[in-house]
């Protein structure tokens, strides 16, 4: 079967590494891909974005599956005019995904649903944003509403970052903010753990747990960025903590989703809080897998998972995914980003990827923001990398990744050295 992995990041090419190894996949597409999907073995890139042109070629070409990466072609209507086109696609409609899509629209289906998580406000207003702000007094969490790319929120420790992100967030001319919103919310303390599902509209399966860490330095210091390493298993997320996702955050959002009328299809990802106490609350849903949290529970699955999207996208039973149990690696896997020069703010590219090593059973450097130029590798974008390894505990797998990370080089990269540090313990 030929299929289709939508996207071009580090999490698109760990999917279209693992669906290669499918025995049941000829080829793997991917649109648009990057410098590592073009050159690896048994996939290939396709320079199309257009979701109208990409339908086309996929039944043109008789793509058996497509599987959608990034949140932008969700929350574009992908799924919905893939399948009304009679292609099997695998992630949810444009409805559902406002999920992700709109923070003011999960926030009001959390609270209807019942489902733990901050309590908030939502403003379109400066001034009444001003004057709630000073009314909850700091820390406080101001965040823009629509897709940032997990760089539009502001934890603000003091009130005047609070005021200077809503000045920000929403211009003072009306017409330049037309449409503007942001979303206030109360500041929850405790470790966050990355919870992924996936749903057949019915059922969902969980995934391993994993963690990944969204500051930019050591220590969980500096700016917010799409996540700069990851691992799983997480230990935060134990057994109990692991029933209440499901019990209290899962299966109530795939119940409420079906209330409002909306089918829940494709991956779900809970961001959680848990508290010290053991309680859980949910930071944000994300409609699709977490990217880089991705590299390393690809990693870790043992599973067909052209099989698992099958039986998850099975036309009539809307119910495939009851009889499916995953087998995982019971080693730890563990991801470092490499990143640009600048990254978040303004990445270079350009630059020249060099010591990129072979492709080990447990070691693989996924490629995220890379090209090719005649037989270089080079950057294009802010992420570039993921050294993803496997290995016997954490200990072992920060030694081995960092090895690896070491002998890559380009000019300027950026890299956090205690990824898994929260995993160690005290
Ligand atoms: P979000 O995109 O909503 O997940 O926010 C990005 C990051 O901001 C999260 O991963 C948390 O680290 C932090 N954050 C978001 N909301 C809160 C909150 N209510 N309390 C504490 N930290 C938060
Ligand atoms: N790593 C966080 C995310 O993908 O949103």
């Amino acid at each position: 079967m030929k299929v289709l992995v939508v996207g071009g990041g580090g999490r698109e090419h760990a999917l279209a590494w693992k669906l290669a190894q499918s025995p049941k996949v000829a080829m793997v597409f991917v649109a648009p891909g990057n410098g590592g999907t073009a050159k690896a073995e048994g996939m290939c890139n396709l320079a199309i974005t257009d979701i109208g042109e990409l339908r086309n070629w996929a039944r043109q070409e008789k793509i058996g599956l497509t599987v959608v990466g990034p949140e932008g072609p969700l929350a574009a209507g992908l799924v919905d005019d893939f399948r009304a086109h009679g292609l099997r696609v695998f992630g949810p409609t444009k409805a559902a995904a406002q999920l992700e899509s709109s923070k003011a629209f999960s926030k009001e289906f959390m609270v209807r649903h019942g489902i733990p998580t901050a309590t908030h406000a939502s403003f379109t207003d400066r001034a009444a944003a001003h004057a709630h702000i000073a009314a909850q007094g700091a820390p406080i969490v101001v965040k823009a509403d629509g897709l940032a790319a997990g760089k539009g929120v502001v934890v603000a420790m003091t009130l005047d970052e609070a005021h200077a992100a809503v000045d920000q967030m929403l211009p003072p001319d009306a017409l330049a903010g037309a449409g503007a919103r942001v979303v206030i919310e109360e500041f929850l303390e405790g470790e966050e753990a990355s919870f992924i599902v996936l749903c057949d509209g019915k059922n969902a399966l969980a995934l391993a747990t994993s963690q990944d860490h969204k500051r930019l330095l050591d220590g969980d210091e500096g700016p917010n960025t799409g996540g700069m390493g990851a691992y799983s298993p997480a230990p935060v997320v134990t057994p109990t903590i692991h029933a209440r996702a499901m019990r209290e955050v899962i299966l109530p959002t795939l119940r409420g989703m079906e209330k409002d009328g909306i089918e829940y299809t494709g991956f779900l990802y809970a961001g959680l809080m848990v508290g010290r106490t053991g309680q859980v609350r949910t930071l944000e849903f994300n409609c699709r897998l977490g990217d880089p949290e991705t590299q390393p529970l690809l990693m870790r699955l043992k599973s067909d998972l052209l099989e698992l999207l099958w039986a998850a996208t099975e036309p009539a039973a809307s119910g495939g995914l009851d009889t499916m149990e995953l087998q995982w690696d019971r080693r730890t896997a563990l991801g470092v980003v490499l990143a640009a020069h600048g990254y978040p703010g303004a990445p270079r590219t350009g630059d020249v990827v060099r010591g990129l090593p072979a492709e080990a059973p447990d070691a693989v450097v996924f490629h995220a923001a890379t090209a090719r130029q005649d037989d270089a590798v080079v950057t294009s974008g802010g992420r570039v990398l993921c050294v993803t390894v496997l290995a016997d505990n954490v200990r072992q797998a920060q030694q081995r990744a960092y090895d690896i990370v070491r002998s890559v080089q380009f000019e300027g990269r950026q890299y956090r050295q205690d990824i898994g540090h929260r995993a160690l313990g005290p």
